[in-house]
């Protein structure tokens, strides 16, 4: 038994090394079904290792059946333990978990919906989770309701009343993990191979996937600078679900207006479609208050989503919807099914975040950053494109569009551009149906500071 190796640097107990090292060779064949193995006492001195190391090793084996023991006769390989083509490879040892404190960033990344990820409350937060983690009854702990801490959907309903509009109580408040748990849910909801869904083009693909992936017929339809050209939705098609942007289309970044506004809500009357309302960065409004939810206008008829990704982190994982009452409950029922509720602890400290006020500060602090960011990308671009870039959609949130007279945006100046060190997001990637935004790019603000963005303006100058 010389091929046993012990080694004491790793910080994976004797015990386990003993066993993994056996039950591999048990496996591929190498200890053959029903050859004697060493006895205890022979294995420890072998390996100079204590006599209970391998008892316990040993114990292990026989309980998962990969040895016999005939009492007063040793142990041996069992039968039907060789699995033929097993691969004996052995585990690379695990790199220890190393947080670098500071990240070089050799490229500017104008990536839009991040946050400034170096401006999260770290100091409130982690001392809101500290007193939570250390007072809370133990039962907080435990499982929990599909629809999430009520402490948190009393506090979110109370500020969704406030600051959007939005006409609900806690009970229709579902905690997600993030809005795009909020679409997953609603998609499941209401559809299926034989239905209908409605999306603006161009739109996020990943929340187009989730659509696709109920096999539902998918109509997106062009949006221009009022939003979703609500006259061009296919009514005759009968759509189920009609999902839109229309605080800040994502990603080109108009309002939808009033007018539309109602003719959507009209045609969710009359059809009996429910519209989704992503609502994912309305807080950074930068042109008047914060434009009022469409929910407000039909609650029966809108899922309303929201989500904590862009006003703190997506690390959170933290989101929203508000759903019509009759939805209660089977959006409860999917919730339960895809991860029974959101982490619990992380919802306190957000719901105590929000009640102590610090939400609403860290709102204003961060609007006043972005609204600086944004300001110094426009000047950027206009000092070095004069009269050859527009820029849309800077009215609210972390992102704007910049469409040139004179470029295209193929993959191969995306492709120079991240040679010269600047990564930009042509309007394109975006289109379901390809072809009218080749001279748009989008750029997010949120997570560069006004140096990068500056340096980041005079790369893309360097190369377009
Ligand atoms: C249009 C849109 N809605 C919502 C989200 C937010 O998703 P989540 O809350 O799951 O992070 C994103 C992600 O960037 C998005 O592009």
């Amino acid at each position: 038994m010389y091929w046993l190796s012990i080694d004491r640097s790793q910080k994976v107990p004797l015990i386990r090394q003993v066993y993994e090292q056996m039950r591999l060779r048990i496996l591929s064949g190498e200890l053959r079904q029903g050859e004697k193995l060493p006895s205890t006492r022979e294995l420890a001195q072998n390996l100079r290792v204590s006599r209970n190391v391998i008892l316990e090793a040993y114990d292990q084996l026989l309980a998962e059946g990969y040895m016999n023991s005939l009492r007063g006769s040793g142990s041996y390989v069992a039968q039907g333990a060789y699995l033929k083509q097993f691969e004996m490879e052995p585990l690379a040892p695990a790199k220890p978990v190393n947080i670098a404190k500071s990240e070089a960033k050799d490229i500017i990344d104008f990536r839009n919906g991040i946050p400034a990820l170096d401006m999260f409350p770290r100091k409130k937060w982690g001392q809101l989770f500290q007193n939570i983690c250390t007072n809370a009854p133990s039962s907080v702990f435990g499982y929990h309701a599909a629809q999430g801490r009520m402490e948190l959907r009393q506090v979110l309903a109370h500020y969704l009343i406030r600051s959007r509009g939005v006409r609900c109580d806690p009970n229709q408040v579902i905690i997600t993990t993030g809005a795009i748990q909020g679409i997953c849910i609603a998609s499941q909801l209401l559809l299926s191979e034989n239905e209908v869904v409605v999306t603006e083009d161009p739109m996020a693909s990943s929340i187009r996937n989730i659509f696709i992936k109920t096999g539902a017929a998918h109509y997106p339809v062009p949006v221009d600078e009022q939003g979703i050209q609500v006259s061009r939705i296919p009514v005759d098609k009968k759509p189920r679900l009609i999902y839109i942007t229309p605080a800040h289309q994502y990603p080109l970044g108009a309002t939808l207006t009033v007018q539309r506004r109602v003719e959507l809500v009209q045609i969710a009357r009359d059809t009996g479609c429910y519209i989704v309302e992503d609502n994912y960065d309305n807080e950074f409004r930068f042109e008047g208050t914060a434009v009022s939810s469409l929910q407000g206008l039909e609650p029966e008829r809108v899922i309303y989503i929201g989500t904590f990704s862009k006003i703190l982190s997506p690390a959170l994982r933290i989101g929203y919807m508000v759903v019509p009452p009759l939805l209660i409950k089977p959006s409860r029922v999917i919730k339960d099914l895809l991860d029974h509720h959101s982490p619990s602890l992380n919802q306190l400290v957000l719901a105590r975040f929000i009640e102590e006020g610090h939400f609403e500060r860290h709102i204003f602090k961060m609007k006043k950053i972005y609204r600086k960011r944004q300001e110094c990308l426009i000047e950027s671009l206009n000092a070095h494109f004069p009269q050859r870039c527009t820029v849309k959609g800077y009215s609210t949130g972390l992102h704007i569009v910049a469409e040139f007279d004179d470029v295209v945006f193929t993959d191969l100046v995306a492709a120079d551009l991240v040679k010269a060190g600047v990564r930009i997001y042509p309007a394109e990637m975006y289109a379901v149906n390809k072809g009218c935004h080749r001279n748009k790019i989008i750029l997010g603000y949120g997570n560069v500071n006004e140096e990068e963005i500056k340096e980041g303006i005079i790369r893309i100058a360097s190369v377009i």
